[in-house]
């Protein structure tokens, strides 16, 4: 779970390398390092913590050559210190690495046996000492690589730069992303999209077991068996632009405030005003079969899961399941060919989600990805691929990407719906009309950002925090709480409202905020009760209520107003006004917001 990047071409590679890494520092960022050749000699320079501590170190010890690879690393064998940073060098051979190799201690005995010193506690130097070997016993670089990870076994992504023979870099990819940036006179190859868009837009993505020999006038594509291949390259429609902060002062930020246009992008050319209905090609699941859905994922993805079963079973009228990916492949699920597994995944990387995938299609099932980021691993695993464009996510902390899923979930319900006759072409135009005022919608939430910064400014020395959903919104609860933790590493916790009488109502006193959301729905009376029984213990109340309620208001300390949507839409209008509490305490509290403590954006670890 690390980001690599390489750059061969007319540039100094320094710049180009820092630059990528910056956009690949949500991917791990507890060290990092660049090697750089310049005449035959490769340049190591590597620093730990924060990728800001490299620019510091190459503004110090400048380093000049026109090829050269970098990393960011999130740490898994060995602790982040200068030695386990990448890159690893032998030889004159340097590389770089993302995943695990599983059979790094077996290997790391054997190259002992062979004389081989180790200097790091990382699975990553194996690489570099097993390319050395081939290359010493006569291989090219791009031979010795193959070699070297014929031994090895895991999940990963590498680069590997040599002195003997400058201007090269060889890249593979096995189970782990690896994107070739195709310039004029220049490549690139980097873990993620947003690396590269400075240099090009045009790219080609490896598949797993496929290898790459970068020089700034080409690249060759082969199989690690050693046949060569053809690939296309891809336009990509991320502009770099996408990938900065734009006068926003976090990634985070930006990204709340770009979900209007994240939602717009991701129904654009969907909806069918006039026949309630909505167009996805291709997508020619075989629905007649059908018995069951199983929605699987991790985190904020998972809580759009959870969302996803009441909007699947109100709409789609089927019965639903959602499972942690990282619970549901060790499980044994009753999974066969009349299930439909919808994974749901900002990255498509994560690896429990990946693997749940792979396990429910041995079984039989048929399988949907609802994914962000365009052939990544969870989309070419998947019979079909829902597309949410909302654009990179730079921020750890998951916004954007989090109500577009929401809204993937309300079409896919939608069009299943009106395949099997459970919702009309009447009740399908309101959902189309509901879906097409959102974004004007959202719009009018951040119009209530003045009152939330109050809000976090009132709180933020609060050391825990409860909030309260129901129904559909009781994920929203969830994420709510999971935001807060993440970014502002305040405890909170989520529950079903009607849950509290049951034990968490014992947390309640003058010291706990309690975060209700509470719109204008079927469950509404019930909330207001459970509102009722918070304030009578002496919480403190923030309540997140439909705009004209004066009820709800009436009761408690402080209120956010969102507008009235349909039921299956409220949680997307509720979800902002959560992100931007917990955006605020964290400014507030100070911490890292777009990289907390610990964290990384993809988890490609189990
Ligand atoms: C939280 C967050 C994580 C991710 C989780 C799954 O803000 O971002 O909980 O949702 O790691 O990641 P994806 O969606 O990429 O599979």
């Amino acid at each position: 779970m690390c980001g690599i990047v390489g750059y061969t071409g007319s540039r100094e590679a320094s710049g180009v390398l820092l630059d990528g890494l910056r956009k690949l520092e949500y991917r791990g960022y507890d060290s990092s390092g660049m090697a750089v050749l310049l005449d035959g000699v490769i340049e190591l320079r590597r620093s730990v913590g924060k990728l800001s501590r490299l620019f510091d170190e190459v503004a110090k010890r400048p380093v000049s050559g026109k090829t050269g690879i970098g990393h960011t690393r999130w740490a898994t064998h060995g602790r982040p210190t200068e030695e386990n940073a990448h890159p690893h060098m032998e030889g004159g051979v340097a590389v770089v690495h993302n995943g695990i190799i599983e059979n790094y201690l077996a290997l790391k005995e054997e190259l002992i046996r062979e004389g081989a010193r180790f200097k790091s506690e990382t699975d990553t130097e194996i690489l570099s000492h097993l390319i050395y070997r081939e290359i010493r016993n006569g291989a090219r670089l791009e031979e010795a690589v193959r070699e070297a990870v014929r031994n090895v076994k895991g999940a990963f992504a590498i680069a590997a730069i040599s002195e003997h023979e400058p201007g090269m870099i060889v890249g593979v990819r096995v189970e782990c992303p690896l994107i070739v940036g195709i310039g004029e006179g220049e490549m690139m190859l980097a873990s993620d999209i947003p690396a590269i868009l400075d240099v090009t837009r045009s790219a080609i993505f490896l598949k797993d077991g496929e290898m790459v020999t970068l020089t700034r006038d080409g690249v060759k594509l082969q199989t690690l068996r050693g046949e060569r291949f053809h690939r296309e390259p891809r336009h990509i429609d991320w502009s770099p632009i996408m990938a900065e902060k734009g006068g926003y002062r976090h990634f985070m930020r930006k990204e709340i405030a770009e979900q209007p246009r994240a939602i717009t992008d991701t129904c654009r050319g969907l909806l069918l005003e006039e026949e309630g209905d909505v167009f996805l090609n291709g997508f020619d699941v075989p629905l007649i079969d059908v018995e069951r859905v199983y929605l699987t994922a991790c985190g904020t993805s998972w809580h759009a899961a959870l969302a996803g079963k009441y909007i699947f079973e109100e709409l789609f009228r089927i019965p639903t399941e959602v499972d942690l990916a990282s619970e549901f492949r060790y499980r044994n699920p009753l999974i066969d060919k009349k299930c439909l597994v919808i994974a749901l995944s900002q990255s498509g990387e994560t690896a429990d989600t990946l693997a749940a995938v792979k396990e429910v299609k041995r079984r039989g099932a048929s399988t949907i990805a609802v994914c962000n980021v365009i052939e990544s691993s969870l989309t070419r695993e998947a019979d079909w691929s829902f597309m949410t464009h909302a654009g990179p996510e730079i921020g750890v902390a998951s916004t954007k990407a989090f109500t577009s899923q929401l809204v993937a979930l309300y079409l896919l319900a939608v069009y299943f719906g009106r395949r099997t006759e459970k919702i009309t072409r009447e009740t399908g135009m309101g959902l189309i009309q509901e879906l097409l005022k959102l974004p004007k919608k959202i719009d009018k939430v951040f119009e209530e950002e003045g009152r939330i910064e109050a809000i976090a400014r009132k709180y933020f020395h609060s050391r825990d925090f409860i909030y309260l959903g129901r129904g559909v919104n009781f994920p929203i609860a969830l994420e709510g709480a999971l935001k807060l933790k993440e970014i502002s590493y305040i405890h909170a916790e989520g529950y079903a409202a009607g849950e509290m009488k049951h034990g968490p109502i014992a947390l309640i006193d003058e010291d706990m905020p309690v975060v209700a959301l509470a719109p204008l729905d079927a469950s509404y009376p019930k909330m207001l009760g459970n509102m009722e029984e918070v304030k009578a213990r002496g919480g403190r109340l923030i309540a997140v209520i439909n705009e004209g309620d004066s009820e709800a208001a009436a009761r408690v300390d402080d209120v956010i107003r969102v507008p009235v949507s349909t039921p299956f839409l409220t949680p997307v209008l509720l979800s902002v006004p959560l992100q931007l509490l917990a955006y605020h305490i964290a400014v507030n509290k100070g911490t890292d917001i777009d990289q907390p403590r610990n964290l990384a954006k993809s988890v490609t670890v189990e």
